[in-house]
């Protein structure tokens, strides 16, 4: 368990301080600003996103940093605190497919600032993020929203909430290559403390709706199932592939279309169709976890105790396992021994194959459920996992 990070990212040894002593060690001098991009926790709403459904994500206290000073070439030259190699691109080279690795989540904002008609200085730039590595808490969408704050500040460009995560969801889906649904991007520019981001895929309309977990004696723990997940790209692609396949079958613009009580319907007119046991599936998970999130916003909105959401966690959970088929064998451990050792609900979160499971637990017994967790994971033979209870925090702002 580690102890909690604290809400400012200025804080001493985090990165929005970090990254002003790096700047001058690379670059000289001070930068013109930093800004900063949280990463998220998604707690229901999973692979809704880009069926133009919903989901319910909460900006973590875990981000992305950028110190930033306009450059008198119109090149990008870019450091990561987390990258051995620094980076230099000509603006004009970056283009879809023109660039790899992870300076194409960088580079990727120009590009799509750019393809969206705005005139960008070339730009020197430090990053670094104290995300946990490969746990799918969105730290990519994290460095592209602190980036394209920079951009949009330092090149005056006066763009709104919407046109940022327009152009650091253009930057992953045409640059990075990654056809993500844009949730990430969105919870990291407009999420509020101590709320949920209910969101609203086909609208892009923002909710905030108020998350205080302590007030109720409760945590929302995050573990880390350290599961690495190397099928990530292919099978996210595939998932995104059969859900338009069957919007396609039915006849709808997006599976958001189908009805809680269209499901059957849905499901005996797919099962006509070659391939149609995996379709139905797919379909009835995402039908029924739009209906899940839109139950846990009622139950948080009606003021009822929060462990009424419990079950509904839960149930998401089977829904990703049995009928999304997106869970690990480590992260049903992980979610199993949550809930033996007394959760109230608890299911993976984020796109799948590892990453981290949410709990939602009683702050008394946070150590007792990451022991149970811990316990199970030996027994397997998994690697130990991590945790921390997470806080909604802020969305991206200028830090200075
Ligand atoms: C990843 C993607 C998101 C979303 C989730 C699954 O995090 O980046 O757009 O699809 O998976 O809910």
């Amino acid at each position: 368990m580690t102890g909690g990070t604290p809400a400012d990212p200025t804080a001493a040894g985090r990165p929005g301080q970090r990254v002003l002593a790096a700047f001058a060690e690379r670059f000289g001098g001070e930068p013109d600003g930093r800004w900063w991009a949280p990463a998220r926790v998604n707690l229901i709403g999973e692979h809704t996103d880009y069926n133009d459904g919903y989901v319910l994500p909460l900006a973590l206290a875990h981000g992305v940093a950028a110190a930033a000073r306009v450059a008198d070439r119109p090149v990008l030259r870019v450091h990561s605190l987390q990258q051995q190699a620094p980076v230099e691109l000509p603006l004009a080279d970056i283009a879809p497919g023109a660039v790899r690795g992870w300076s194409a989540y960088v580079g990727g904002v120009a590009w799509a600032l750019r393809a969206a008609g705005h005139d960008l200085p070339g730009l020197d730039v430090v990053v670094d993020g104290d995300v946990p590595a490969g746990a799918g808490l969105a730290s990519s969408a994290a460095l592209e929203c602190a980036v394209a704050l920079a951009w949009d500040d330092l090149a005056g460009l006066g763009l709104s909430r919407e046109e940022l995560v327009a152009a650091a969801r253009r930057a992953e889906n045409d640059v990075v290559g990654t056809p993500t649904g844009g949730m990430d991007q969105m919870a990291s520019l407009h999420a509020r403390a101590g709320h949920l981001a209910f969101l609203d895929m086909r609208s892009l309309a923002v909710e905030h709706v108020p998350f205080d977990p302590p007030a109720a004696d409760l945590a929302l723990l995050v573990i880390d199932s350290r599961a690495p997940h190397a099928l990530v790209d292919g099978e996210y692609a595939e998932r995104h592939r059969s859900c338009r396949r069957a919007a396609e079958l039915l006849g709808v613009a997006a599976l958001r279309d189908v009805p809680p009580d269209g499901l059957d319907e849905a499901l005996a007119h797919l099962g006509r169709a070659p391939g149609g046991e995996v379709l139905r599936a797919r379909v009835r998970h995402v039908v029924s976890e739009n209906a899940r999130v839109l139950d846990v916003v009622a139950a948080l909105r009606s003021g009822a105790d929060p462990r009424r959401i419990g079950p509904l966690l839960t149930a998401s959970h089977a829904s990703m396992r049995d009928d999304f088929t997106i869970t690990v064998p480590e992260v049903d451990t992980a979610v199993g021994a949550a809930l033996d050792a007394g959760a109230h609900g608890s299911r993976m979160t984020g796109g799948g194959f590892g990453g981290c499971v949410v709990a939602l637990v009683d702050a008394a017994r946070v150590a007792d459920v990451v022991g149970a967790v811990e316990v199970a994971y030996a027994a397997a033979g998994y690697r130990a996992p991590a945790a921390f209870v997470a806080t909604a925090g802020d969305g991206a702002r200028r830090i200075s």
